[in-house]
């Protein structure tokens, strides 16, 4: 079977222990890492902006011995006329894995269906993964085991969020969205949401957010949000030593404030750090069949 890395909710919790285990495995190989991925290819495709997932994923690639091929949707005859099987069937043969970043997550588990090498979810408008593995390293340097602890989101119910919601399950933490009243409808129906941020918020270990506006969807109203800013006020709710979390990029004065950012409990820079160790612990897993020093090492 192909591995390939599209949502949480598909892969077994132990595969994810195992992979987030790797990974902080690998972190400690920072400056020595093995050549785990010699010889082998990753195409990424990208119809969206990009800082953090490209770079960790073509450094994780170089660091581990790879190579990749970087693709603006836009160049590629997807764009055009030619079918998502055909664009499947030929990336199979020329590359070993395909990390792809788009809005639709139907054309992905489409691809992925046309493909005999693993596809991996760089961020659809539904889910976003890869951010969700590096955010529960962070969690477990910061705080121990993520398993109990209780995560607090505000805001936007989006990719990000659907994504950290599938992991409580997977993990074992308790997972609560503070969310206006408006998108409630558009929430996950068996997700623990609330339209009192300070409810959230109380005894919360991890405090997260997301911007307001995702990508796509420019000019959309905001005034809903505001009651859902992370602000020193919403922070003092949450346990002494609890973290803030921010996938960036970041919109600051909107979904949270300058003096949270500049607060200790901000990790927002290891978390952005984690998205390459854990890039390496997800291609590993993706790739463990592609070649027998992978195998060895995932
Ligand atoms: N967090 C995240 O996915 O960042 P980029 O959009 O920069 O890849
Ligand atoms: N929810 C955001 C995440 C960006 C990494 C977006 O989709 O734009």
């Amino acid at each position: 079977m192909t591995n390939h890395f599209l949502d949480l909710s598909d892969i077994p919790s132990q595969t994810l222990r195992k992979i987030l285990d790797n990974a902080h495995a690998l972190k400690k190989e920072k400056f020595a890492p093995r050549q785990i991925l010699e010889g082998l290819s990753l195409a990424m495709v990208f119809d969206k902006k990009s800082t953090r997932t490209r770079i960790s994923f073509e450094v994780a690639m170089k660091q581990l011995g790879g190579h990749t091929i970087v693709m603006g949707m836009g160049e590629m005859q997807i764009s055009g006329a030619e079918s998502i099987e055909d664009t499947g069937q030929v990336l199979s043969r020329f590359v070993d894995a395909i990390m792809i970043r788009m809005g639709s997550h139907e054309t992905l588990v489409e691809l992925s269906k046309h493909t005999t090498i693993p596809v991996i979810n760089g961020l659809t408008d539904y889910s976003h993964p890869c951010q969700i593995m590096a955010d529960l390293m962070t969690i477990e340097e910061k705080l121990g085991s993520v398993a109990g602890k209780k995560i607090a989101w505000f805001g936007d119910y989006n990719n990000v969020t659907r994504s950290f919601f599938q992991a409580s399950k997977k993990f074992g933490f308790e997972f609560i969205a503070a969310v206006p009243p408006a998108l409630h409808d558009k929430c996950d129906k068996d997700a623990v949401i609330t339209d009192d941020p300070s409810y959230a918020a109380k005894d919360a270990d991890v405090m997260v957010t997301d911007t307001w506006v995702s990508m796509g969807q420019e000019g959309k109203d905001i005034e809903k949000f505001w009651p859902y800013q992370v602000n020193e006020k919403l922070m003092s709710l949450a346990k002494p030593n609890a973290i803030f979390m921010h996938c960036m990029p970041i919109h600051q004065g909107e979904e949270v404030t300058d003096d949270v950012l500049r607060s200790p409990a901000c990790v927002i820079y290891d978390e952005a750090e984690n998205r390459l160790h854990a890039q390496k612990a997800i291609l590993a897993w993706c790739l463990k069949d592609a070649n027998v020093r992978v195998k060895r090492a995932a």
